[in-house]
């Protein structure tokens, strides 16, 4: 295994002067607001751009943080002007009652808006506890329509019928909008981006296209099956006039289009052909209680610990956005710029 690496409570990297007081900014100016929280590093899926067959080293019990610790967090850090708060993976849905969690952090002044990224197989029995709990919004895995190409890319016969099922249910609970994220894969799935994209003619779905990224784990994937956005888009096009728009709200990472009347929009993710990172207004809390000011690279600054011991959090987070990076360095087939990473769900997509 190649562990994160752990450079101690704070992570050595170029730092740059950021704000000492007031809301979160970096050193290249960007606010901070958001905060992409993993809760667990386990999955019921084994996607294959993901995590191999036999799963991965998983943290232990007393390395991830506890619900009550994760509020806490979000507590410092909504004092520091934070207002948006995603719950991911791994698969968030297979840590026991996330739904208290969601109202713990529901609870926190300055908080206004909580969504959960998910493969759904859970989701049918959770959406509407989790809706009642304060999840507003949610994005789905859905890697393919075709049950049984589902059922290939995720390594887990038999869970297209339960995605299917959560789907639905996250629909009849009211979680709008929904967002489809579908990673595109050479020879696996590229042939059904037209169809996706046919869906959101009539259905209010965003449908969102990644391109593969590099982890330690999936290098033969992401060098043999990359497909650009530029390609796919291209594929779009020809079924129909696709037209740039605004998107459904938050200001992620994607561009969206159109099709003229259409109910949904069809997006693009680009971290490899594009940098988006100059907009990025966000950082990330491992399971295990590491701060992460990008999802690559080497540098997370341990906030679990001095938690644990009741010291200030504050100059740990400031210190975290001093060394956020400009921007990453991914390269294809090549997990060196993801600094050693094993796979996204260690550090939550
Ligand atoms: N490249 C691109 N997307 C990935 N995801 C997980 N691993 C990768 C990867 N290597 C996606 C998941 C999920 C989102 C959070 O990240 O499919 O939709
Ligand atoms: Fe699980 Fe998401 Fe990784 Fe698939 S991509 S194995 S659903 S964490």
């Amino acid at each position: 295994m190649t562990p994160l690496v752990q450079l101690g409570p704070l992570a050595v990297a170029p730092s740059r002067p950021v704000p000492q007081s007031g809301p979160m900014a970096d050193g290249f100016g960007r606010r901070i607001e958001y905060l992409r929280i993993s809760v667990t590093d386990k999955c019921n899926l084994r996607c294959v751009y993901c995590m191999p067959e036999e799963g991965l080293p998983w943290m232990k019990r007393e390395q991830i943080l506890r619900y009550e610790e994760i509020a806490e967090v979000v507590r410092v850090m909504a004092d520091l002007g934070l207002r948006r708060i995603r719950l991911t993976g791994g698969e968030p849905l297979v840590r026991r009652d996330l739904s208290s969690l969601v109202r713990m952090i529901r609870a926190v002044p300055g908080i206004d808006d909580v969504a959960l990224s998910t493969n759904a197989v859970l989701l049918a029995d959770q959406a509407d506890a989790l809706r009642d709990a304060g999840v507003d919004r949610v994005n789905v895995s859905l890697d393919s329509l075709r049950p049984e190409r589902i059922d290939a890319i995720s390594r887990r016969p038999g869970s297209a019928e339960a995605i299917f099922r959560g789907l639905k249910a996250a629909e009849r609970a009211g979680f709008g909008p929904i967002k489809v994220n579908c990673v595109v894969m050479r020879g696996r799935n590229d042939d059904e981006v037209a169809d996706f994209a046919a869906v959101t003619r009539e259905r209010p779905w965003h449908v969102r296209f990644i391109e593969v990224m590099p982890t330690g784990d999936n290098l033969g994937v992401q060098a043999d099956e990359f497909v650009s956005a530029d390609e796919m888009l291209e594929r779009v096009g020809q079924t129909g006039d696709l037209r740039p728009v605004a998107g459904p709200g938050g200001n992620g990472p994607a561009r969206y289009f159109a099709f003229p009347g259409a109910a949904g929009t069809v997006g693009v993710i680009t971290p490899m052909s594009h940098n988006y990172c100059e907009r990025c207004n966000r950082m990330r809390l491992t399971a295990d209680g590491q701060l992460r000011p990008c999802l690559f690279g080497h540098l997370q600054t341990n906030l679990r610990d001095p938690l644990r011991r009741g010291e200030p959090l504050e100059p740990l987070i400031r210190h975290t956005l001093a060394v956020k990076p400009e921007r990453h360095w991914l390269e294809h087939g090549t997990a060196a710029g993801s600094g050693g990473l094993r796979a996204l769900s260690e550090v939550g997509g």
